[in-house]
């Protein structure tokens, strides 16, 4: 499998935001460009943070459950801890939620502006153990220019 220029994604990715004012249209693009960079993936979008919950928000894949509490699952558990969380097997992930049944490994980033949590990006595969510390990184560094942008956009949260 061939590892996206995840250089040259963060490029885009701050051409597509930096003069756009809308939050969701850009949360959306975001999306949509890490979806169709990513080999081997049924599942990418936004869970945005809404009081003491996360709430599905835009996303390519098949349907999934709209409320997340913070600390359950992988997304609760990266919106409660503030970390990454790369798992391997989510079958041995204690609280995993599964929307898509195809999901076997997933990664999930916290997106945090102004040292708000404002949401997370997960991602999900098929295949076990897909993501590995390279695209850790890379997806991290995307969550990052994507959360810089969008610093005066309070209306996302
Ligand atoms: N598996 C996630 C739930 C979201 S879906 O995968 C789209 C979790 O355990 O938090």
């Amino acid at each position: 499998m061939t590892s996206p220029d995840y250089k040259f994604l963060t490029a885009q990715l701050r051409a597509l935001l930096v003069d756009e004012n809308d939050a969701l249209a850009s949360a959306s693009n975001f999306v949509a460009l890490l979806y169709n960079a990513l080999e081997d993936v049924n599942w990418l979008g936004i869970y945005v943070s809404r009081g003491d919950e996360l709430v599905l928000g835009p996303f390519q894949g098949k349907p999934a459950c709209v409320h997340i509490a913070i600390g359950a699952g992988v997304c609760g558990t990266a919106a409660a801890t503030l970390q990454t969380q790369r798992v391997a097997d989510v079958h041995a992930f204690e609280g995993h939620i599964a929307c898509d049944p195809d999901s076997r490994s997933e990664i999930v980033v916290p997106l945090i502006s102004k040292g708000i949590l404002i949401g997370v990006l997960d991602v999900d595969s098929p295949t076990p153990d897909r993501f590995t510390a390279a695209d850790q990184v890379g997806i991290e560094n995307m969550c990052l220019a994507f959360c810089e942008l969008q610093d005066s956009r309070a209306e996302f949260i």
